[in-house]
């Protein structure tokens, strides 16, 4: 994570948002709907309903922003999309994980997510623990092979990002010091490492997938993870600014939740809008190695500055 010195203070260039980034937006996200629901176990008699419970929060209507990055960064490269779609529903399998278990009443005790009763609240908190597992363990068994034509390599490569960004270091952790946290002032350095951990370390995986399925070059490969480091932090913290002006009815999920540690609370609303905005544009200046060919993944993180929900 660079230093916030190191931030430049112009917003991202609107240029990013042209007819090619919507058409992704919207043909990519349909996509990743249709390979989810044929990728998750189907409800069957006798199967404890975990399946129902996986799909319910997994196929819920979320912005599938994680497994576009991983589209977009492969699609640079050329990789095709048999192999590309399945290891960004891992990704959002994963990601559907951390919610179920993010809103349970031991953590967040959220009881709206993606615009439905949480998972809990529906399936009961026995049910939904394990469909958080199962969601887990279902992505593992994707980028294992179970249903990629991924080569051998590629697939070992891809388990250990994934397992690096999702441990001690990486979003359990992030996640285990916010639960911690016990004022909602804790210092900014702090925070923004809590940020960096619980939701940059999943945007950081979901681009390296890609660029791991592509084969980039190592130069590019360290340019595409500075760029969702950055964006990844401005993601959590453009959420801490929805947290506190947005609605349960635009933004799905309960507004005022997450008072713990928090950039608003920390910098003001228009402190952490204006931090955000330069990360993202700190984002898209690492994004210059790759010239034109990056106009999707830029245009993707400028929808995202853009973010209303
Ligand atoms: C919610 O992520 C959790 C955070 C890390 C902020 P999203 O805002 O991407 O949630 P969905 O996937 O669209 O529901
Ligand atoms: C959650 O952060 C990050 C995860 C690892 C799930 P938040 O607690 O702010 O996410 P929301 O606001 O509930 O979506
Ligand atoms: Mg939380
Ligand atoms: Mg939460
Ligand atoms: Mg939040």
């Amino acid at each position: 994570m660079p230093a916030r010195s190191d931030l430049r203070a112009s917003p991202p260039a609107p240029g990013f948002s042209d007819a090619r980034v919507g058409d992704f937006l919207r043909d990519g996200a349909r996509a990743v709907d249709a390979e989810l629901d044929r990728l998750l176990p189907t409800p069957a008699q006798e199967d404890g309903g975990i399946p129902a419970a996986m799909r319910y929060t997994a196929l819920a209507p979320g912005k599938r922003i994680r497994p576009l990055l991983t589209l977009a960064v492969a699609d640079l490269y050329g990789v095709p999309r048999s192999e590309s779609l399945p290891a960004a529903c891992a990704i959002e399998m994963v990601h559907a994980c951390s919610l179920i278990l993010d809103d349970l009443p031991c953590m967040d005790n959220a009881d709206l997510r993606r615009g439905l009763p949480a998972n809990h609240q529906v399936k009961g908190e026995a049910t939904a623990i394990l469909a958080a597992f199962a969601l887990l363990n279902r992505a593992y068994g994707l980028l294992a092979g179970a249903a990629a034509e991924v080569e051998e390599p590629a697939q070992s490569e891809v388990g250990r990002c994934l397992s690096r960004a999702l441990g001690t270091e990486g979003v359990i952790g992030g996640q285990a010091l916010d639960l911690a946290a016990d004022s909602p002032r804790a210092d900014l350095d702090r925070l923004e490492r809590i940020h960096s951990r619980k939701t940059g370390s999943l945007f950081i995986a979901s681009v390296e997938v890609g660029a791991i399925l592509g084969r980039s070059p190592l130069s590019e490969r360290g340019a595409l993870v500075a760029f969702a480091k950055n964006l990844g932090l401005a993601y959590q913290i453009l959420d801490d600014w929805l947290d506190a002006k947005g609605s349960p009815r635009t933004l799905g999920k309960p507004s005022g939740k997450d008072g713990r540690g928090n950039f608003v609370t920390l910098v003001g609303a228009e402190g952490a809008k204006g931090l955000a905005d330069e990360l993202v544009a700190c984002a898209l200046d690492h994004l210059r190695p790759l010239g034109t060919r990056g106009v999707l993944v830029a245009g993707l993180a400028f929808e995202i500055s853009r973010r209303s929900r």
